[in-house]
């Protein structure tokens, strides 16, 4: 969203799905106008967008499709990589990140003069064949060499950390069973690279007890994220009820890859021991 307005572009917020947690495409349709001029698809917490349904109205409405895989490193959806979709693809390389290099990210295009285009603008501009001389206003948005190394060294060990953080979700997913909650799963024609092992408790009045209650036994979580709209700077005064339904249940539990099925176990029973002891009712 800040690049969109730092884009000198305005955001127009679409809500969610209550199932797979990413942009509703009927909504996104709803939201369309003559001024809109791109979609921008950000797979949330592991999982993917429908890009079908969105790939097909950005050539209905000549939009821009531009995908956030922030997210989604190890993300497919019908067997293709996320970022394979759209005109633009941007991936985090945080140190949150599925694979890191500490700062940084990558960019990928479909055209190669729009990336040779980005490529330059990230340089300061600077002209390729004239030594100094900087044709445009650029960023400075380049990657170190040390960072890349190290990213590099990441890619070797990225399959491995995807499997882990697949069999981490899968003991999430087992451990969790008919308890009044929901783990982020994997939706028909996606392989969910389970950034983070997110969960929504159907009751929003317990979400804060149960994180209270996790920390209480030295178990960390996290909200999941606040909706872009209800920022201060986006000044959107407008409801989106299945995302602020999201962001009020949800909570990300412990997801490093090496977490261990005797730590995924602690998390399972903690959880338990919350709904057995009546807290979930006070
Ligand atoms: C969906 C999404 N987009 C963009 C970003 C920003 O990435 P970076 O910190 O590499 O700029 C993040 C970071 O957490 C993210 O989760």
């Amino acid at each position: 969203m800040n690049t969109i307005i730092q884009a000198g572009a305005t955001p127009v917020f679409v809500d969610s799905r209550e199932d797979t947690w990413q942009i509703d495409p009927e909504d996104v349709r709803r939201k369309i106008t003559p001024r809109t001029k791109a979609l921008m698809a950000v797979h949330l917490y592991g999982h993917a967008c429908e890009m079908d349904a969105l790939v097909n109205i950005c050539k209905e409405f000549d939009l821009w499709l531009i995908e956030d895989c922030a997210e989604a490193f190890g993300t497919y959806y019908k067997g293709r990589h996320v970022g394979t979709f759209g005109d633009f693809a941007t991936f985090s390389f945080f140190g949150n990140k599925t694979i890191t290099t500490g700062e940084g990210g990558m960019v990928v295009a479909r055209d190669k003069d729009l990336l040779d285009r980005a490529y330059h603008l990230k340089t300061q501009a600077v002209s390729p064949d004239r030594e100094y001389w900087h044709d445009a206003v650029g960023y400075n948005y380049r990657m170190t060499n040390i960072c890349a190394a190290i990213g590099l060294a990441q890619l070797e060990n990225a399959s491995p950390i995807l499997e882990k953080k697949r069999q981490i979700a899968a003991w999430y997913q087992q451990g969790l069973e008919g308890l009044p909650l929901r783990l982020l799963g994997e939706y028909p024609d996606t392989t969910n690279s389970y950034w983070m092992c997110s969960i929504v408790v159907d009751d929003p009045n317990i979400r804060q007890p149960l994180r209270d209650w996790l920390k209480a036994a030295n178990i960390e979580t996290r909200p999941l994220f606040y909706p872009c709209h209800t920022l201060p700077h986006c000044k959107a005064d407008e409801t989106h009820p299945v995302a602020q339904s999201l962001s009020a249940r949800g909570l990300n539990l412990p997801s490093f890859p090496e977490l261990s099925l005797e730590g995924v176990t602690t998390v399972c029973t903690v959880i338990r021991s919350f709904f057995r002891s009546g807290a979930n009712e006070r």
